[in-house]
């Protein structure tokens, strides 16, 4: 009898030590230093911004990578983005005016920049034969306007084209309408990267979104990553509607009013659902899955009709840009009437209550310390890009150092 009992608490004991155990179970990210360290954002590698129709004469403050910026237009109408700190005192050169074509004053004491090389053209309060011009100077970053948008170059070397590092159907797209919106948030961007390419989340965070209301969505399914070019692409190996879980129950995501997507439509939809008939320019492109992500945080998710990229731009280590844009390439009346589709509800809908569903989740992850599983292997290998070769400027890496990391940015600067 005492034996027993002996023996019975010796198991309790056991198994609540094997419980805590698995409670106190989560990796930190020392497998990923690389990926630790980007936390306020890569260097060398273009960032929208900004929609170009926002950008006049006067300047605009931007933040980005943990850096204040300003963004303006010349005389000529040439985008140009500075440093926004004064060298003499710290302030922000973006409350100044442009009283010269192509130059700014800062407010305080009238220092003024060439905004083209960033020299301090003339001082105002020091007379024609100030010893600060052509003495002291901000940096300045390439800039270009392309799809509607102000995209920053933001590194300090030569900047790669931005061609280069476009989604590639976006170079030479055929006629196209673009509905989109840029909205700072909360949160990490490398948490909205995986967000974004996270394999669980979308079929049962998204199954009560207003976009996703009367289209039944999976209970699991099975991945492998591919990686094609700069791009992961998720791809799906096996998809199960519901489930029974043993000891617990039932999960299924369909109800009466929802429509079961139609299988027929193509590999790349994934479990989309969709239109009676692919966009041709988007079904040639013969992309191997519908979610896709690239560097620096780009992901792309192709529909039948339309492709939905988000860009996630670091603001700094804890608040993200968030660019959503959604191209439905045709031109004529399609366009007007994409136009009337998109604003009319689909902004809203998409790019509001389903990508706020994001935004909610991504401003309380709480990471790491973590316990991934199955499906995360979307994430894993996003992590492992950061410790490779430059995907794009790899031409230009350290040749006695092939495994020289992405460089990132080391953090925010002086307040
Ligand atoms: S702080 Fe800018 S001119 Fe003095
Ligand atoms: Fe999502």
């Amino acid at each position: 009898m005492v034996k027993k009992m002996t023996e019975n608490a010796a198991r309790d004991a056991d198994k609540e030590k094997l419980s805590r155990r698995k409670m106190a179970l989560g990796r930190n990210w020392d497998a990923w230093p690389d990926y630790e360290a980007a936390e306020a954002g890569l260097h060398d590698y273009w960032y929208p911004v900004l929609w170009g129709r926002k950008v006049k004469k006067k300047p605009v403050a931007v933040r980005l990578c943990g850096k204040n910026l300003f963004v303006m237009r010349d005389q000529d109408g040439n985008i140009r983005a500075l440093h926004d700190r004064c060298p003499h005192r710290g302030v922000k050169i973006s409350l100044g005016k442009q009283w010269w074509p192509g130059t700014i004053s800062c407010p305080y004491h009238g220092w003024t920049f060439d905004l083209k090389t960033g020299d301090v053209a003339a001082v105002i309060t020091d007379g024609p034969d100030s010893r600060i011009c052509g003495n002291a100077a901000v940096q300045t970053y390439p800039a270009r306007e392309r799809h509607g948008l102000i995209w920053i170059y933001m590194g300090l070397g030569k900047p790669h084209a931005l061609e280069d590092q476009l989604p590639e159907e976006l170079i030479n797209p055929p006629k196209y309408a673009l509905g989109g919106r840029i909205e700072d948030r909360s949160g990490n961007w490398r948490f909205y990267a995986e967000n974004g390419f996270d394999e669980g989340h979308a079929k049962y965070l998204h199954r009560t979104s207003i976009w996703r209301i009367f289209k039944v969505m999976p209970t699991w399914n099975k991945i492998h990553i591919k990686k094609q070019g700069r791009w992961l692409y998720r791809v799906e190996d096996e998809r199960y509607w519901e489930a029974e879980f043993p000891g617990v129950g039932k999960w299924t995501n369909k109800r009466w009013w929802k429509i079961m997507p139609k299988h027929k439509q193509g590999k790349f939809l994934g479990n989309t659902g969709g239109a009676k008939r692919n966009n041709p320019y988007i079904e040639s492109r013969n992309f191997p899955g519908f979610a896709s992500l690239s560097m620096p945080g780009v992901l792309r998710i192709v529909y039948p009709s339309f492709i939905h990229y988000e860009f996630y731009v670091p603001i700094d280590a804890n608040h993200t840009k968030y660019v959503g844009l959604m191209f439905q390439f045709k031109g004529g009346l399609s366009k007007w009437l994409f136009y009337l589709w998109y604003l009319g509800g689909i902004r809203w809908m998409f790019h509001g209550n389903f990508s706020g569903q994001d935004h909610w989740m991504v401003a309380e992850t709480n990471a790491p310390p973590e316990r991934l599983y199955r499906p995360d292997v979307s994430l894993m290998e996003w992590r492992k890009l950061f410790s490779q070769p430059h995907p794009i400027r790899g031409d230009e890496l350290d040749d006695d150092n092939p495994e020289q990391p992405v460089r990132v940015l080391s953090g925010g600067e002086k307040p």
